[in-house]
């Protein structure tokens, strides 16, 4: 039988209030990695995260920072480091798309701040961990880029800008740490139901249009991004480093050239 044993790893996920962190983070305790729930301003989603991850026989604890905030993220990972113990699995997840804005009519601060917490973030953190993950001969670091590293998104500039940015980090970072042991990915989730895109498929006009955009005409669900993180982050994937693993029910394959083009 193939499992996902994660037995003894410790696990940090950045951005674990939200949909999608919490969803990662439950998966990797699932597989039995210790899990560290980093927040900014979603405590209680954190607090209640790990709650349920203990209650089902997990171990974990959350952790506040701002992690586009390089002494922020630097302190996140040595505290997490003194309570569970050396990161073996970092997850960059923390994200924000920021406010729809064409450029020139944006605000330059939004733009910072959205590289701030989708680029800047990421490099923080993983600058912190790799020196630990080196000494130890393994690691595994995984960034969350978005199908929106491949496509363009009007009124979204930063946001593409960071994840593209995001997916060149992850190659290079993978080149300097394969001969260590480390392997570094990206995933770049499609549209998945969460509260970044509530707006889009609470109305029904809205998701109809989105479905048009996936092959599988479907939203997908945090837990279908958080699977794959597991199986990535395990030794049943030890060949795999730097590259972006695309989980979007075929957003990719340009589902609007079924017919026609
Ligand atoms: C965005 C979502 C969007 C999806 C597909 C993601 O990166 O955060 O809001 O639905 O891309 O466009």
């Amino acid at each position: 039988m193939i499992a996902i044993d994660l037995h003894g790893r410790v696990a940090l996920v950045t951005g674990a209030s939200g949909g999608l962190g919490q969803a990662i983070a439950q998966n990797l305790a699932h597989a039995g990695a210790t899990v560290a729930a980093h927040y900014h301003n979603g405590r209680p989603d954190a607090e209640a995260l790990i709650a349920r991850i203990t209650q089902g026989g997990g171990r974990g604890q959350s952790f506040a920072a701002d992690i586009s905030d390089p002494e922020s993220a630097a302190a996140l990972i040595a505290s997490v480091e003194t309570a569970l113990g050396g990161i073996d699995i970092l997850i960059n997840n923390a994200g924000a798309d920021g406010t729809r804005a064409t450029v020139g009519h944006d605000d330059t601060r939004a733009w910072e701040k959205v590289i701030g917490i989708d680029l800047l973030g990421p490099y923080y953190c993983a600058r912190a961990v790799v020196g630990g993950m080196k000494e130890r001969g393994r690691g595994v670091i995984i960034n969350i880029t978005s199908v929106h590293e491949f496509i363009p998104w009007s009124g979204y500039s930063a946001y593409t800008a960071a994840k593209a940015g995001l997916s060149m980090f992850t190659k290079t970072l993978a080149q300097e740490t394969a001969a260590s042991g480390i392997r570094v990915l990206a995933v770049a989730p499609g549209a998945i139901q969460t509260a970044i895109n509530k707006e889009v498929w609470s109305q029904p006009q809205s998701l109809a249009d989105l479905d048009q955009k996936i092959a599988m005409a479907r939203l997908g669900q945090p837990t279908e991004i958080g699977q794959v993180i597991a199986f990535l982050a395990s030794d049943l994937a030890s060949y795999m480093t730097g590259t972006t693993i695309a989980v979007d029910g075929g957003m990719l394959i340009y589902p609007g050239f079924r017919e026609g083009g």
